[in-house]
């Protein structure tokens, strides 16, 4: 069956190799495509540890993970990194080229298709004064770029692969408020058909969402959209006054 993108997390619980205590417990959400989850939560409530368990970075150590009905374990780790766009909350470059790194997880996008990604994930003008272009150096760790740009870059790198999944942790807080507007603005075509779950910390951000998701030390505390979580739920009301 052709891959759409459903992603459900049921009855998850999550330990650190090593650790004594889970970081996530009892997670069930389902995130499908056409619509945007955000994921909030105050520093350390799980959010990115639940989004590295999607692509399998690690494995539930309760519960399961399912992508379209069948569960992560059941498919081939590069059929499923093959799905899933991560831009993960430190962006890397490799060393190489804007194109090389653009072109990692999909070797054959055309030069189109990069800037077609470039242009969605508001890199398009910067790669585009650089001399060499899409042939621009990337230094060893991205060094001669900027925070912002290497995010944004790493940004159009997922939107190469054209996944049926994208998962964004906090890729929207480190750009300033105007780009993060053109950004989003975007990327609506994408999340029509994509299933885009993002970890945010701007209201703006949020509002938007089709689902809410709050987490508390690892744990769903609340699920809804804006209006609903403002009305009952108090973690929600305190993560989005301060
Ligand atoms: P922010 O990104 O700061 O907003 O936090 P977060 O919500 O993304 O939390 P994260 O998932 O990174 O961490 C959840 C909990 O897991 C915290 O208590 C972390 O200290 C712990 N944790 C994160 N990464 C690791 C790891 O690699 N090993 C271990 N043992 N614990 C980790
Ligand atoms: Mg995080």
């Amino acid at each position: 069956p052709p891959a759409r993108g459903v992603v459900q997390l049921q009855d998850v619980e999550f330990t650190y190799p090593g650790a004594d205590d889970p970081v996530l417990s009892d997670i069930n959400l389902t995130a499908r495509p056409g619509g945007m989850t955000a994921i909030v939560g105050s520093t350390g409530a799980g959010k990115t540890t639940l989004l590295s368990l999607i692509p399998r970075l690690f494995d539930v150590t309760g519960g399961r993970v399912l992508l379209d009905g069948l569960d992560i374990r059941e498919y081939d780790p590069a059929q499923l990194w093959e799905r899933i766009g991560l831009i993960p909350q430190k962006a890397f470059l490799f060393t190489g080229t804007v194109a090389s790194n653009l072109r990692y997880g999909n070797p054959d996008a055309t030069d189109e298709e990069l800037w077609r990604a470039l242009e969605i994930a508001q890199a398009k003008d910067f790669v585009a004064e650089m001399p060499e272009g899409l042939n621009a150096p990337v230094a060893q760790g991205g060094s001669n770029v900027s925070g912002g740009q290497r995010q944004r870059l790493a940004i159009a790198r997922a939107l190469v692969k054209q996944a049926p999944v994208y998962l964004f942790d906090d890729s929207f807080s480190a750009l300033d408020v105007a780009t993060d507007a053109r950004l989003r603005r975007a990327l609506r075509p994408i999340s029509a058909h994509a299933t885009v779950i993002v970890v945010a910390q701007r209201v703006s951000t949020i509002v938007d969402a089709d689902q809410i998701i709050v987490l508390e030390n690892g744990r769903v505390v609340g699920t809804g959209t804006h209006d609903e979580l403002l009305a009952g739920c108090a973690t929600y009301v305190e993560i989005v006054q301060s």
